[in-house]
């Protein structure tokens, strides 16, 4: 384990002071005043515009960026992406070099701590993971209480905010032993409780973890196993050990900003990666790669593409599994998974949705609506024929996706606990409606005599024995 110094200077993307690279000149046309911003790191700071008013009284100039497309949130020495020639590197280590060489319980170490473990250090770190696995017996029993249809995605993320309420001492944030053991347990818990999630809904008993096995091959023991002597093979678990790589951090993303933002009330962990897994389940984001198979599985054969892509470009359909508000070029993480689906389906079987993904991601790329807009196949096209082929069901992907997140959830969490810039995360808004209106009594209002249309609806029935 790091020193507490160490974990804070290596934690915190702040180590470095920013140098002043000159000043953004302003001019306001409205007053005809002059302000010099400074630039640091390519950026200026958006409060350096507060100070530009018409009358003194005024609240000041403020930037405008309602999804954050030109706004960095943070300073951040974690994972550096280069959207526009599709690189990915960790702590400076690029995402190809991991994947070939690393092991996921390694990158986690690595995005939490700033620096490959050593010998000892990955002994000790691999140890502790794999000794916390094990979840509290009455966590059973709230997944017992699911419904036997629920989404696994809404067990996981609920399980993973019941966590807090295992361990209150990880409410202690400013103590680094709490924080270290809260990133143990997340790490090691996540699994387990994902499995336990696959059971539920398959109706099948939970698979308690088994200490022998690696981070992998313990979390198909858990989904799989069904007699004593279940041995996952090798192959897979390393394929899915891959994934788990591609998938363990990636910046600011929309789940990273959500455990940030909801982290930066000082809130315990698990309860800010909860906030995580709850962006990650939308279709826009980690839910994409459920949407890849049942678009695929829509499209049926490789005959329908062209009507396929043709309902796309007329903005009936979307192609998920597509795009990236970073990468405008090739995600690297699909050049990677690409390599691995064969290997997989190699082992397990020829899938036919493989053919339809690649005449679909051909004929994508021979397109110009989709090269004009620089759409490209994302880390989900890909990594769901993998998970089908491992005979995972669908609505597990996301699941799945939030396992290794949860490394790079803990890793930004930590850096910004421990980051002296550090405040809770408030934006401003741009308020658009009415003011100083007066309080009308019900019988002076105007509006509909009678409300047509449906009240709200019941539950729907439940489905017996399907
Ligand atoms: N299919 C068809 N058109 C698309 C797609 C797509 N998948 N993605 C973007 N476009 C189009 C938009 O309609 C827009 O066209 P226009 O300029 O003519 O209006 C243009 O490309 C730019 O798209 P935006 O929506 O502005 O891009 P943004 O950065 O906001 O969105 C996103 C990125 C959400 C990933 C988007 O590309 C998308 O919805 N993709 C499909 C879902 C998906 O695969 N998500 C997984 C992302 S990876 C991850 O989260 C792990």
């Amino acid at each position: 384990m790091a020193t507490k110094d160490e974990t804070k200077e290596k934690a915190s993307g702040n180590g470095v002071e920013p140098e002043s690279e000159g000043t953004l000149s302003i001019t306001d046309s409205r007053t005809g005043e002059n302000y010099e911003v400074e630039i640091t790191d390519g950026t200026i700071k958006t409060m350096d515009l507060r100070q530009i008013k018409v009358k003194e009284d005024d609240f000041g100039m403020m930037g405008y960026d309602p999804a954050f497309t030109n706004t960095a949130s943070c300073r951040s020495a974690i994972t550096y992406i280069d959207g526009d020639d599709g690189v990915l590197q960790h702590r400076g280590i690029p995402i190809e070099q991991l994947c070939e060489k690393s092991t996921y319980l390694e990158v986690a170490y690595l995005l939490t701590f700033g620096e490959l473990p050593t010998k000892p250090q990955l002994e000790r770190w691999v140890y502790d993971v794999t000794h916390h696995t094990f979840v509290h017996e009455d966590i059973k029993k709230m997944y017992e209480g699911y419904r036997h249809d629920a989404h696994p995605m809404g067990m996981l993320l609920a399980s993973v905010g019941a966590l807090s309420t295992f361990y209150p001492e990880a409410k202690q944030i400013e103590d680094e032993e709490e924080r270290y053991m809260a990133a143990i347990r997340l790490i090691a818990k996540v699994p387990t409780l994902a499995a336990f999630a696959y059971r539920h809904t398959m109706g099948l008993p939970y698979v308690y973890p088994v200490n022998d096995l690696n981070y992998a091959e313990n979390f198909l023991s858990m989904l799989f196993r069904m007699e004593f002597d279940y041995e996952p093979d090798p192959r897979l678990a390393k394929a899915l050990d891959v994934l788990f790589i591609l998938h363990a951090d990636h910046e600011q993303n929309c789940s990273t900003n959500a455990v940030r933002a909801v982290g930066s009330s000082d809130v315990d962990p698990y309860s800010a990666v909860a906030a995580g897994v709850a962006a990650l389940y939308g279709p826009l984001h980690g839910g994409a790669n459920e949407a890849v198979l049942s678009m695929l599985g829509r499209i049926e054969s490789v005959d329908n593409i062209p009507d396929f892509l043709e309902g796309v470009k007329n903005r009936e359909e979307k192609l998920m599994g597509f795009g990236h508000r970073v990468y405008k070029n090739y995600d690297p993480r699909a050049r990677i998974i690409k390599k691995h689906v064969d290997e997989v389906l190699e082992i397990t079987g020829e899938n036919p949705l493989l053919d339809i993904a690649t005449e679909l991601e051909k004929r994508a790329l021979d397109d110009d609506f989709f090269t004009e807009r620089k759409l490209y196949p994302n880390v989900d096209f890909y990594s769901g024929l993998i998970y089908e082929a491992l005979r995972i069901p669908t609505d597990m992907f996301t699941v799945i996706f939030a396992i290794p997140r949860t490394a790079g959830w803990v890793s930004q969490w930590m850096e910004m606990t421990l980051d002296p810039e550090k405040k809770i995360a408030r934006p401003r808004q741009i308020y658009t409606g009415k003011r100083d209106e007066d309080y009308v009594p019900i019988e002076d209002r105007k509006g509909p005599e009678k409300i047509t249309g449906p009240p709200a609806r019941r539950p729907k029935l439940i489905r017996r024995g399907a």
